[in-house]
């Protein structure tokens, strides 16, 4: 089955087969508040901190999988049936019409049942931390219908992992109670445990925030008690309340929370009524901007209004136009509105992070901010500034930070601290601003140091703690988590993390000459270059290079190995890290090919593990196919890309591109599972039987390396310091592709004519009708636009 498909304009997907294989989700967030909700109106809030600021509730390992949720529930009073607008959890009546529409930071589901058509749009204003769940209900029917509307979402207000583990103790501490003048519920916890971890020492402070809930028709009834709402052994489906139209009226000082409120409409035929329901969070002593009696509907239109324009201009920054229609839906649309995604949420809330245990991974974050930098530098620049905060004076950092307590762990992954020059670079090379580098931003542990120390630093603090004979040491794991006991003894060796080394003090290495910092210049390049020697003096198997050394020097990664012979990471870096000598490049691209090809993009080792290796780590107890024993792990999948790019393999690149494609690897979407308009975290391999099952939808690294490479590399703009180099590498079935990209503030409206069907080479370049030598475009401050004419040739 299909279950739905992009809207014309690619803008929204529609679901219209509400029993998908899993909850298919959608993001409705403004950088803090955030939500996310399923096409069943399932899914739960946050405010700033999925852990930390819970608002409302997901019940974890329940069936099933997105309750509950934020539900609309009108009563027949006539027949006495009642309906969800979102069709859980009233899934077992028979619905005439489903649909649902996940679009930019908004989710609309249209129903029809009973001769009444509903709307429920639900979105995020973009300054308020609230939540907006507007309403048009329809009388089909040549009747008048009086009917009831009940709105209602369980609420856990603080620390989410409390309420999953301390629940009964928890909700000695809730407080909610109507407030007539607003005829808002009102509530809140006198409690935050605002702690680091699951301790039985507790913290001795107020929840800081109030919940406030309305809805914009007179209310009759509301509820704050759930054991007095839904009643007893009962669940969300048939709330004692709605079945006998009798709210209890429960303001509570203690117990499990909800926000419930009950109006009374009369709906006479074929008229609609327009309504909304809002939940907004505020600091205790302060008001609500949205809720008041007699909140108009139309003010919120406008907030969604705002909302559109404010993803429209988002999405502005990139425009393709290629033969390709999936591309061209993926790097104009889903694509950076993932990245959107991943910038907020690193790896902290999805419905597979459950929010809970990680917070802000440092090594994704400064991953995760390329694609939102083409649109937001100075968001970008902001979150810099607070992750560098995380970095010790040393220059080792933190792995991850929860944003409340500003803690996280320092748990010794040898690449954590150099995604931090990554970041940086990046960031330099879309804004040209340099000045970040002055700024001065405080350390971890002690004292204070400028962007550029903070870079300086990390780079440092990795070459000084290499292994004797000069590689990378693995210690507790490197970039795959799941390499975690290779090194326990401190001496063991990345392969792929000397690669990774290597590009960071290649990427560094502009911005260096830039600077005139000669003394980096000449250790960097001293230190690459034996990278290079010790590369490929130790590290190649025979047609490949292997993954890891152990503590006693033992190899990972060789076809010696009875299972995990080859893996991906080290072959593609040592590639994009020009570490390799172009005859092993070319090599370790033909293995790949040859031992890590799937249909869905490439492998990320193979043989997958089958016997558990206790000093190679979590990778060999993980099941076969599946997560980084020998998925289709796409993150790893798209730096093959890159890989084979540079080592002008246009056509093998693209070929993986296209595969890796959400269109294509959920071709078969009961097989595939999650959600088919973004990339997930991986696809299961022919290594397991579920092959073609993804997971981990939304939350990966994926989403910036594919727009990027997309953009790039594969369409050929790619930011540098000094302005934009135009490169194009092209599948040569390519005849004609035209690309508008923001930069610096201007438009720069690229074609590309590849009229003898190449896949590479620019021949000519013309920029606003002149003949330019060579592909560097210096921006010039006085030209604001700039058209772009490529011939590609040899
Ligand atoms: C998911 C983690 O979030 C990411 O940081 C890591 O690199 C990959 N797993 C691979 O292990």
């Amino acid at each position: 089955m299909n279950y739905g498909s992009f809207s014309p304009d690619g803008r929204e997907f529609i679901i219209s087969e509400p029993r998908t294989p899993r909850p298919w989700f959608n993001y409705i967030w403004n950088g803090e508040y955030t939500g996310l909700i399923s096409h069943t109106g399932g899914g739960f809030s946050f405010c700033a901190s999925p852990r930390d600021n819970r608002v409302t509730r997901m019940r974890y390992n329940s069936l099933p999988w997105d309750r509950p949720g934020r539900y609309v529930i009108l009563k027949d009073l006539e027949t006495g049936k009642f309906w969800s607008l979102s069709w859980a959890p009233t899934l077992d009546l028979a619905y005439d019409r489903y649909e649902c529409r996940h679009g930019q930071g908004y989710t609309q589901i249209t129903t029809e049942i009973f001769g009444i058509r509903a709307q429920i749009t639900y979105f995020v204003p973009n300054q308020i931390n609230a939540e907006v769940w507007r309403v048009q209900l329809t009388n089909l029917s040549n009747r008048d219908r009086p009917l009831e509307v009940y709105s209602f979402v369980e609420l856990v207000m603080g620390n989410a992992l409390n309420d999953l583990i301390n629940q009964p103790n928890d909700k000695h501490f809730t407080d909610i109670h109507f407030d007539p003048s607003s005829q808002a519920l009102v509530a809140t916890r006198r409690y935050w445990v605002l702690n680091r971890g699951v301790s039985v020492k507790q913290p001795n402070m107020d929840w800081q925030y109030q919940v406030h809930f309305h809805q914009t028709l007179p209310i009759s009834g509301f509820d704050g008690s759930l054991d007095r709402f839904i009643g007893r052994w009962r669940s969300e489906a048939n709330p004692i309340a709605i079945e006998h139209s009798q709210m209890g009226n429960s303001e509570i000082t203690a117990g499990d929370p909800v926000v419930a409120l009950q109006s009374r409409v009369e709906l006479a035929a074929h008229q609609s009524l327009d309504f909304a329901v809002v939940l907004e969070i505020t600091p205790k002593n302060q008001s609500p901007q949205l809720i008041q009696n007699s909140l108009a509907v139309d003010l919120l239109d406008q907030l969604f209004q705002d909302l559109h324009q404010k993803w429209r201009q988002y999405l502005s920054h990139i425009h393709a136009e290629t033969p390709h229609p999936q591309f061209n839906l993926s790097i104009n649309i889903w694509n950076p509105y993932q990245a959107a995604v991943t910038f907020d949420m690193a790896r902290n809330a999805g419905y597979y992070h459950g929010g809970l245990l990680f917070g802000n991974g440092i090594r994704d974050q400064f991953q995760d901010i390329l694609g939102m930098v083409i649109a937001e530098p100075a968001r970008v620049r902001s979150r810099l500034l607070q992750a560098l905060k995380f970095q010790f004076q040393d220059g080792s950092t933190l792995h991850n930070f929860f944003k409340f307590t500003q803690t996280g762990e320092k748990t010794n992954h040898s690449d954590t601290p150099l995604w931090i020059p990554f970041g940086i670079v990046e960031y330099l090379n879309e804004t040209g601003d340099f000045s970040i580098l002055d700024q001065q931003v405080a350390f971890y542990d002690q004292g204070q140091g400028s962007v550029y120390d903070h870079l300086i630093q990390a780079i440092t603090y990795v070459l000084s703690n290499l292994s004797d004979r000069g590689m990378q040491k693995i210690r507790n794991g490197d970039w795959n988590d799941t390499l975690d006991y290779i090194g326990p003894e401190g001496k063991g060796e990345t392969v792929w993390g000397t690669c990774f080394l290597g590009y960071i003090l290649q990427k560094v290495f502009p911005l260096l000459r830039h600077l005139n910092d000669q003394m980096h210049l000449a250790e960097f390049e001293q230190a690459y270059e034996h990278l290079q020697q010790v590369l490929n003096q130790f590290c190649w198997d025979g047609a490949w290079y292997v993954r890891a050394f152990r503590d006693d020097r033992s190899v990972v990664g060789s076809h010696q190995d009875p299972q995990g012979q080859i893996f991906l990471n080290a072959q593609s870096w040592a590639v994009i890290s020009g570490l390799a000598t172009p005859e092993r490049a070319k090599m370790a691209i033909a293995s790949c090919v040859q031992h890590l090809s799937t249909p869905y993009g490439m492998q990320i080792v193979s043989p997958s593990y089958t016997q558990v290796e206790d000093n190679t780590g979590l990778i060999s107890r993980c099941v076969p196919g599946k997560k980084e024993n020998g998925a289709v792990f796409n993150h790893a999948s798209s730096w093959f890309v890159l890989a084979a790019i540079l080592n002008n393999q246009i056509e093998l690149a693209w070929q993986v591109y296209e595969q890796m494609l959400p269109a294509n690897s959920a071709f078969d979407r009961d097989r595939y599972e999650v959600e088919p308009y973004v990339f997930a975290e991986y696809v299961t391999s022919p290594d397991h039987p579920t092959q073609g099952q993804a997971s981990h939808s939304w939350l990966t690294g994926t989403a910036v390396w594919m727009l990027r490479i997309g953009l790039d590399y594969i369409l050929g703009l790619r930011p540098q310091l000094g302005g934009m180099v135009i490169d194009p590498h092209i599948p040569a079935a390519w005849q004609r592709v035209r690309v508008q990209r923001k930069f610096r503030g201007k438009l720069i409206d690229l074609t590309i004519h590849n009229s003898q069907g190449l896949n590479s080479g620019v021949q000519s370049l013309r920029v606003n009708g002149k003949q330019l030598q060579g592909n560097f475009l210096h921006l010039d401050p006085e030209t604001e636009n700039l058209t772009v004419e490529v011939e590609l040739g040899k």
